[in-house]
Order: C-alpha cells, then structure tokens, then sequence
C-alpha cells in the first residue's frame, strides 16, 4: 500500500516535470498554454481534440490518443491497482458492473487510485466515456 503511494507520487511528478520541460523549450509553447488556461471548456465541448491536435495528429485518432495521453500513465502497467489495459481477468469484474458505474468512476473518480477524469483535463464527458468504452471493448471477447 505504502510503495503504491509513492509510486504513485513519483508517476504523477514525473508527469508534471515531463510537461513543465516541454514548456521550457519554446516560446510559442508557453505562449499557447497561457492561452489553454485562459479559456474554458465547456461540457459537451471537443475540448480534448482542439487542445491536442498534435497527439491527435501523431497517434491518428481521438480515443486512442487521450487514451495514451492520459489513461496509459497508469493503465498500461497497472499502476496502484488500476486494472491492466486489455488484461481480461483484471477487467471482468469491473465490466461485470455495468458502464454507467464504470462512467461514474471515471468521471468521478474511484479512491483511492483513480483520479477524477483519469487527468485527463481536455476530455469532455463524452471522451471520457469514448475511453471507457475503448478499454472495455480491449479487454472482452
Ligand atoms: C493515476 C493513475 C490513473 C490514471 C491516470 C487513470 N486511472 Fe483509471 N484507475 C486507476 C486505479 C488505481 C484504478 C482502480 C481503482 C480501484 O478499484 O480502487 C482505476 C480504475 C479505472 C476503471 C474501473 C473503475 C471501476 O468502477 O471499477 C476505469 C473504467 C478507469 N480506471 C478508466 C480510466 C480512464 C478512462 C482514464 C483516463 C482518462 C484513467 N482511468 C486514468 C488509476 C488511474
């Protein structure tokens, strides 16, 4: 449980100095993320996508790339418990209780590991439950 947490820590750090870095490198860059806390995204907006058209671009899809923006960080390797992507027996349980209480956690959160929007914050509601889908529909026949 301890070594969970600070693994945790470390990931999300890790994260956070990732995106300060790439922020550093140009001007430009700075400039358009002032400009990305200056304004709003509404519910229901495709905020995600006009946030991160380069992900997008580079990945080739909505859903896959705030997947991998986000959602891998711990999904892919199980970070703190969080169920494996596309590991059948870490996800049958999970499915087995139905989407709207998996959209709930996702947008919720789940404690004490799932965040929130899985920090995912330019996906809309609807991203958010594209996502869940998508790692559903990985992880079942
Ligand atoms: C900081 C790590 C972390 C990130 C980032 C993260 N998750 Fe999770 N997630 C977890 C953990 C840990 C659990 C298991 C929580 C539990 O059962 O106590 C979990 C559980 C879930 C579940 C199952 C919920 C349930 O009710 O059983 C879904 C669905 C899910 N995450 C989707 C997502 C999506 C979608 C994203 C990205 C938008 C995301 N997660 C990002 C850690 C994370």
């Amino acid at each position: 449980m301890k070594i969970e947490k600070i693994l945790l820590a470390v990931v999300v750090l890790a994260t956070m100095c990732l995106q300060s870095v790439a922020a550093s490198t140009a001007d430009d860059e700075v400039t358009a993320r002032i400009k990305k806390v200056g304004s709003v995204c509404i519910q229901g907006d495709d905020c995600g996508l006009a946030a991160a058209p380069a992900v997008a671009a580079a990945t080739g899809g909505g859903v896959e790339a705030h997947y991998k923006q986000s959602c891998s960080t711990c999904h892919s390797i199980g970070v703190a418990g969080a169920p494996v992507f596309g590991n059948r027996d870490d996800w049958a349980a999970r499915i087995a209780k139905g989407k709207d209480v998996l959209y709930a956690s996702v947008l919720n959160g789940l404690a004490p590991g799932m965040p929130a929007r899985g920090m995912c914050f330019t996906c809309s509601d609807d991203d958010l439950r594209a996502i869940t889908d998508y790692m559903v529909a990985e992880a079942s026949d």
